[in-house]
């Protein structure tokens, strides 16, 4: 009779995956060994799979796979399995978040003289991302080099084309630690009134980036036409940016900048990378106004909203 292969993959699996121990893999693969994502067709070798999964050890340090079932074929093998980690340290480009997620996954292995030669896998990396609610926005990955025929508009048109849309100025904000972090943004946009939606774009290399991912919630203080010189600070890679000013916190413990006119508190729920930006969508959960008059901005200069004619 056949020797079930069931506890070799359980033990060894959960060698390398629960305990970084990634020469326990050797035993179970034959030369020439290679595994192929279903989600993104990339195929690596024995030593690109140890690097993935250091790579996701060291991200989710407490990571933990229970093996669900095993069903052995002819040749083939199904692994079927759950993973479950906490989100400690930079994963993929995306910051900590803290926040634990579970993962599920299956592998079918094309078995060689009893060893894996292939192994094909329903999962991959970007689905513990998309688990803590961090999604690529698809698309725009793309190349013009896969080819794709399409050709990338003159980045001078496209600022000429901001340059032509008016808006307010916000400071987002959040604290690291105990540190209220925050950054001058335009890119505010209500999304919806019911559920209460909004949305910010933040660059990646804002100092204020890892902390948005650390956050449940962060705070949006539309400024008014007396914080000229708030904007510049926000706008500015200053250290401690809120030494000069008052504020207080919301109810979940966002920076709320005093003398704004309004300012709001919301909790994250969606986090699109696109690229050089992720796109934070929050659904508000407090919010404050009152009759200052807001400022307006325009192809770089700012404006007294009170000062505004109607057509
Ligand atoms: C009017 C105005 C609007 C801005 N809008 C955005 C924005 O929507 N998103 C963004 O990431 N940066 C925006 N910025 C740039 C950031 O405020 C700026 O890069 C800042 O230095 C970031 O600070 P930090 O790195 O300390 O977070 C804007 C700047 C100004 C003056």
């Amino acid at each position: 009779m056949q020797q079930t292969l069931e506890p070799l993959i359980t033990s060894a699996w959960l060698a390398a995956w629960d305990k970084g121990d990634l020469d326990a893999l050797d035993g179970l693969v034959a030369p020439g060994y290679t595994r192929t994502s279903k989600a993104t067709g990339a195929t690596v070798d024995l030593a690109g799979l140890k690097s993935e999964i250091a790579g996701v050890r060291e991200a989710f340090p407490d990571l933990r796979t229970t093996v669900d079932d095993v069903v052995e074929g002819d040749g083939t093998v199904a692994v079927f399995w759950t993973s479950t980690g906490s989100h400690t340290n930079e994963y993929l480009g995306v910051p900590a978040t803290g926040l634990t997620v579970q993962t599920r996954g299956s592998n079918i292995l094309i078995l060689e003289n009893g060893k894996i030669l292939t192994e094909s896998v329903t999962w991959d990396g970007s689905e513990l991302l998309a688990g803590l609610g961090i999604r690529p926005l698809r698309g725009i990955a793309t190349p013009a080099s896969e080819g794709e025929d399409f050709l990338e508009l003159d980045p001078d048109l496209m600022k000429s084309f901001n340059r032509q849309f008016i808006t307010g100025v916000t400071v987002v904000t959040t604290k690291e630690g105990d540190t209220p972090k925050g950054l001058a943004a335009n890119s505010y946009c209500s999304v919806s009134l019911e559920p209460p939606l909004v949305l910010v774009c933040v660059q990646k290399t804002s100092s204020t980036y890892s902390a948005l991912f650390s956050s449940s919630h962060l705070g949006i203080n539309i400024l008014g036409t007396e914080q000229l010189d708030t904007v510049k600070v926000f706008a500015s890679k200053a250290p401690n940016k809120f030494a000069e000013l008052n504020w207080h916190e919301g109810p979940n413990g966002s920076p709320l900048l005093d003398g704004s006119a309004a300012s709001l508190e919301a909790e994250i729920q969606e986090r699109f990378q696109a690229k050089t930006h992720t796109v934070f969508i929050c659904r508000v959960r407090h919010a404050e106004t009152s009759n200052t008059t807001p400022m307006v901005y325009k192809a770089g200069r700012f404006f007294d909203g009170a000062e505004l004619a109607e057509l």
